[in-house]
């Protein structure tokens, strides 16, 4: 699908509602958070956590989460890298637009491709895209198989599954790596609160 415009005769209309405008009422910047790392290293968790106390803070705040997705936006894609892609490149898409609602995005997808998610830190502007790794080593996930999918996969009836039988691409310099392998949940959520104020994106609570 990339680069695959399908449309001509589209004019771009500017809204007098700017991005600036909608987060001096918000109160904090706009910005994606892309969580990112192997099925059940805790993404979803780490970041509907982080919302709530981004909420509590009166922050407006939106979760995508891969599962969620994939019953509707994504429904017809599978698991081959060439859904995957194009998979990651709606989600960018939509959170490109959530940056410009001056919405903080909080995205959990197993994304393994060190080029689909380069291709999302490229569409918005610099600063924008907070790359988090959520690491986990696979014995853990597997361990853990909160879905039961390791084991089925390991069975042979799951095929191209991540860390399994299709790889998952490390972050080379995200903006932070979250060990949620064994860090405790709060301080997990404690880490990425530090980012987002260190970053200016939220007021310090201290
Ligand atoms: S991604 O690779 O395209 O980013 P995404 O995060 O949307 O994946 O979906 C991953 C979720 O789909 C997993 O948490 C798991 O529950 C489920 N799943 C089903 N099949 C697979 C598979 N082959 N590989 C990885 N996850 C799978």
């Amino acid at each position: 699908m990339q680069g695959n415009k399908k449309s001509s005769n589209v004019v771009w209309h500017h809204a007098t509602v700017t991005r600036v405008r909608r987060e001096e009422l918000n109160g904090h910047r706009s910005v994606i958070l892309w969580f990112t790392g192997l099925s059940g290293a805790g993404k979803s968790t780490l970041a509907h956590a982080v919302e709530e106390q981004l909420h509590q803070r009166r922050c407006r705040t939106f979760v995508f989460d891969g599962d969620n997705v994939r019953h509707g936006l994504c429904s017809d894609l599978g698991f081959s890298a060439e859904d995957r892609e194009e998979n990651i490149r709606r989600v960018g898409e939509m959170a490109k637009l959530f940056l410009e609602a001056g919405v903080i995005s909080l995205t959990a997808f197993i994304s393994p491709f060190r080029s689909d998610r380069e291709r999302v830190r490229s569409l918005v502007p610099h600063g924008d895209f907070l790359e988090i790794y959520c690491r986990c080593p696979l014995e853990v996930c597997e361990a853990r198989d909160v879905k039961g999918l390791y084991k089925r996969a390991r069975a042979g009836e799951i095929k191209d599954f991540t860390g399994i039988s299709s790889p998952y691409e490390e972050p080379e310099v995200p903006e932070l790596v979250v060990d949620t392998g064994n860090l405790p949940l709060e301080e997990s959520v404690n880490q990425v609160l530090d980012l987002l104020e260190e970053r200016g994106i939220i007021a310090s609570a201290r």
